[in-house]
């Protein structure tokens, strides 16, 4: 299958899926969000992949986030959509897949590149890449699942800062917090990851699909629909048209009051 913005490349049963859009930072607009859930159904159904490793192209970034450019100017209902379907496309589709998904993130992973990278079932880094949620400062919040896999990874109290500062660590920080398995150099990163995913492929797809469902299950649906419903309402705000307008025309924004 012929994808614009991503690149699928098979080898020994192991699938890497590489979002490619590097003059916009790999940032995932509609195309690529659609693409990733046809290509990872794709590669799911195929008997022969046993292994997924979705990184970003280029040395300086992951994924940047959503894209700010497709969605500044959506009214509130628009944005429920977005951050909805989004998730039900991608964001769970990943955390829900039978085949094992494993994060390399090779440089910026923001707002929804972090959400994606926090979908796969695990992350590797290497020493270069930065991390965080930054949405409240666009004045709206993490829609991707971020409000609930950042607690769910590091707890509560460090995602609690990371959501509100809207900043970002470095490698060593999100490896202490247990973001991320492993750190390694960026010649390293893809290698790092293929041998993991060797030795992952070694045991049973059922096995592994089996227990993937059932760590899953240990985790509650509710706070996703809280967070589409707020994520949706913060696009109605004021904060929000200044906060996409300002990153868009490259200046600090002025939010309001309470
Ligand atoms: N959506 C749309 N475009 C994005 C983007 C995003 N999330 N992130 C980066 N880009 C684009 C920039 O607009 C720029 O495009 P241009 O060359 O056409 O102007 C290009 O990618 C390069 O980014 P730039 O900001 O010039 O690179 P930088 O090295 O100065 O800064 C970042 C890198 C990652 C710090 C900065 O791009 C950034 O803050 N991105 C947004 C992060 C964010 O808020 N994500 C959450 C979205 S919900």
């Amino acid at each position: 299958m012929d994808y614009q913005n991503i690149i699928v490349d098979t080898e020994d049963h192991i699938s890497v899926v590489t979002v490619n859009r590097p003059d916009k930072l790999n940032a995932l607009n509609r195309k690529t969000i659609e693409e990733l859930h046809e290509a990872l159904k794709s590669l799911d159904q195929d008997e022969q992949v046993r292994a997924i490793i979705i990184t970003g192209s280029g040395t300086k970034a992951f994924v940047a986030g959503a894209d700010i450019a497709e969605f500044s100017d959506f009214s509130a209902a628009e944005g429920k959509q977005l951050a909805a379907k989004g998730q039900r496309l991608l964001f769970d589709f990943i955390e829900n897949l039978s085949t094992p998904v494993i994060a390399a993130i090779n440089g910026f992973a923001l707002g929804g590149g972090l959400e994606l990278a926090m979908a796969c079932h695990f992350r590797v880094a290497s020493d270069n890449a930065r991390m965080g949620l930054p949405e409240v400062s666009l004045g709206v919040i993490p829609g991707y699942g971020g409000t609930q896999r950042l607690p769910q990874l590091v707890g509560k109290g460090r995602a609690m800062e990371m959501i509100m500062t809207g900043g970002m660590i470095g490698t060593e920080q999100a490896h202490l917090s247990g973001l991320i398995n492993h750190m390694v150099a960026q010649e390293q990163l893809i290698p790092l990851c293929k041998e993991i995913a060797s030795k992952i492929i070694k045991n049973s797809p059922k096995a592994i699909a089996s227990a993937i469902d059932a760590v899953n299950a240990g985790f509650g649906k509710k706070g996703y629909e809280k967070e589409i419903e707020n994520f949706g309402a913060s696009f109605g705000t004021e904060d929000f048209k200044e906060g996409t307008t300002a990153f868009l025309q490259k200046r600090k924004p002025e939010f309001t009051g309470k």
